[in-house]
């Protein structure tokens, strides 16, 4: 059975949208069925309009739907972004992860296959402290976490071996290298889970 994978992200100015696109796209290549999301935008209206590049995305949306807890239950494996917000994930997305208690408390969020990516606009601002955060949640969920290393020579290049990430630096959009990054991770997040749910899907009787 092919794996399914929730792709689920934040984005105010679409910077980290565009690895979300990557990183699902890499998961479909290598058969997976996908599900792109992003979360509410929470923040007020004057804080959006303090910056036309925020107002134009908002504007332009929506740009996916809004993750649901039934497509956290849905998902075998998951890749999870937010842009940098001093050094760690942005409100909006901790918001929806601090919605999942319930599943966490009936178990239904072990097992999951889980991955972390960001965008900052500096090289040192917080790019690895961002991701290790949201892996914090999957270590909580009792989630399997999908580091990269350098599993493939690309990712010397973009990237780090926490999780993915690209400098946005002076608002530079994601380049060709990064959303390659993290279509390979996509595809490497999908392969894993691919492994690890149908052997949970084999399994004649779950330990107690
Ligand atoms: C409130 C705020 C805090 C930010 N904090 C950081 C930071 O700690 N380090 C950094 O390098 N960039 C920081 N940035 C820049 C964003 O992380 C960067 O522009 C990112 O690529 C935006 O992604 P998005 O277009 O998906 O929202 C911050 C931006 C904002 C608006």
């Amino acid at each position: 059975m092919n794996p399914r994978i929730l792709v689920v992200f934040y984005s105010a100015t679409g910077n980290t949208a565009a690895p979300a696109s990557s990183a699902a796209e890499g998961a479909r290549e290598s058969g997976a069925e996908v599900r792109l999301r992003t979360v509410a935008e929470t923040a007020p209206p004057q804080a959006i309009a303090s910056n036309p590049r925020w107002q134009a995305h908002v504007d332009g949306g929506p740009h996916a739907e809004l993750a649901t807890l039934e497509d956290l239950e849905w998902a075998d494996g998951l890749a999870v972004g937010s842009p940098t917000r001093f050094g760690g994930p942005a409100a909006q997305l901790k918001s929806f992860l601090d919605t999942t208690g319930g599943l966490w408390a009936q178990g239904k969020l072990a097992d999951k296959v889980a991955t972390s990516f960001t965008t900052a606009s500096t090289a040192h601002g917080g790019l690895e402290s961002t991701v290790l955060a949201i892996n914090n949640v999957f270590y909580h969920w009792g989630a399997v976490v999908v580091p990269l290393g350098y599993a493939h020579p690309h990712l010397m290049d973009s990237g780090n071996p926490y999780g993915g990430s690209f400098v946005s630096r002076k608002s530079a959009a994601p380049d060709k290298e990064a959303l390659d990054a993290l279509r390979l991770r996509g595809n490497r997040l999908a392969t894993l889970t691919g492994y690890v749910a149908n052997g949970l899907r084999g399994r004649v009787s779950p330990p107690e």
